[in-house]
């Protein structure tokens, strides 16, 4: 298939609207990853994501769109909440509700509930907008890889697979949203993401973590993730120590600790600051793959904020933790 990369200027952002509003997809930039997006509203569009990425069809969709006044339309149930809400709509923040008879099955995986968000990166605004009808879109990577956070690893994984790319800038957030679920009763954190618990609790008051008793998890968050080529092996007990035990190429994430390795080994750092660590963190795995290194050791993530988000994206890719 014949992907068309398209810029960022509004009449670029009209033809790639235009190949959404035909049926075809088009990955784009967010603040939080890149999003392969497709007609919401249209269940053939939408079940296309599910075979170009290889995503299991258990695992529901968010739709995207550029205004909060535009939830009424998809939704039973406006949630009580989302007043509340409104510093983080548009926003790294996802909420699930009760479904309305206008979204096709294949998007909320047959689920009541479906998954909204409106980004806050302008380009993604724009576009959205101008596709006129809700985006449904999952990250743009292959199912399994880490979450593309820049045009190059969206053309790595899908150039020749899709329609269109929007060529944007990076990733500013770096890690997806965080999913909030507000269909129950006591609003419920299904995936931790680039809006933290304590903001949500600063406007929302107590709030669940993880999806209790009957409530199922985001679904999606069942499935290995993230996961770079080689192993990963995050440990506990200080890097120098693991290093030691193993053979061949290895690849070091840091975090606090400074280590230097001889070539051929590679060490990369997060960063300085827990937002640097979200921002970084899908990059550094793909750049290891680059590499071809044969086991990639990390030092582990600690604390809470947005480290929530980074720590559950770096355990989804590992094999072991040690300590
Ligand atoms: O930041 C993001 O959220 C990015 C950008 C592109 O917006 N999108 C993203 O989509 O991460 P995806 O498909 O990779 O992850 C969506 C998550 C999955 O864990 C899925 O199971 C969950 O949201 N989800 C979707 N609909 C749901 C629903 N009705 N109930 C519970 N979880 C749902
Ligand atoms: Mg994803």
């Amino acid at each position: 298939m014949k992907t068309e990369i398209f810029r960022t200027d509004s009449a670029a952002l009209m033809n790639a609207a235009a190949v959404i509003q035909k049926g075809g997809l088009v990955a784009f930039p967010t603040e939080t990853v890149y999003g392969l997006g497709a007609n919401g509203l249209d269940a053939q569009a939408v079940s296309n994501i599910f075979k170009v990425k290889g995503r299991p069809n258990d695992n529901p969709l968010i739709l995207h769109i550029s205004h909060i006044n535009q939830i009424k339309r998809l939704t039973t149930e406006l949630p009580y909440q989302l007043d509340k809400l409104t510093a983080f709509m548009p926003g790294p923040l996802t909420i699930v509700v009760k479904r309305s008879t206008l979204i096709p099955d294949v998007v909320t995986a047959g689920l009541e509930t479906v998954a909204i968000r409106i980004p806050v990166q302008p380009i993604a605004r724009e576009f959205i907008s101008l596709c006129g009808v809700p985006v449904a879109a999952p990250s743009a990577n292959l199912s399994g890889k880490p979450s593309p956070t820049t045009a190059e690893h969206v053309i790595s994984d899908l150039y020749g697979r899709v329609d269109g790319i929007i060529e944007g800038p990076n990733c500013s957030v770096g890690l997806e949203s965080t999913v909030l679920d507000l269909s129950c009763e006591v609003p419920t954190i299904l995936r931790p993401g680039g809006v933290t618990l304590e903001q949500l609790e600063s406007v929302l008051g107590h709030i669940e973590v993880g999806g209790s008793g009957d409530k199922p998890k985001a679904p999606g968050m069942k499935y290995r993730h993230y996961a770079p080529r080689a192993p990963l092996i995050i440990t506990r007990g200080g890097l120098a120590e693991e290093i030691k035990q193993h053979n061949g190429k290895i690849g070091v994430l840091t975090v606090h600790e400074d280590v230097a390795l001889d070539a051929p080994h590679v060490v990369f750092s997060l960063g300085n600051t827990p937002e640097d660590y979200a921002a970084n963190l899908f990059a550094r795995l793909r750049a290891f793959d680059d590499e071809h290194v044969d086991i990639i050791i990390s030092e582990d993530i600690v604390g809470g904020g947005i480290c929530e988000a980074v720590r559950n994206r770096l355990y989804k890719a590992a094999q072991y933790i040690k300590g």
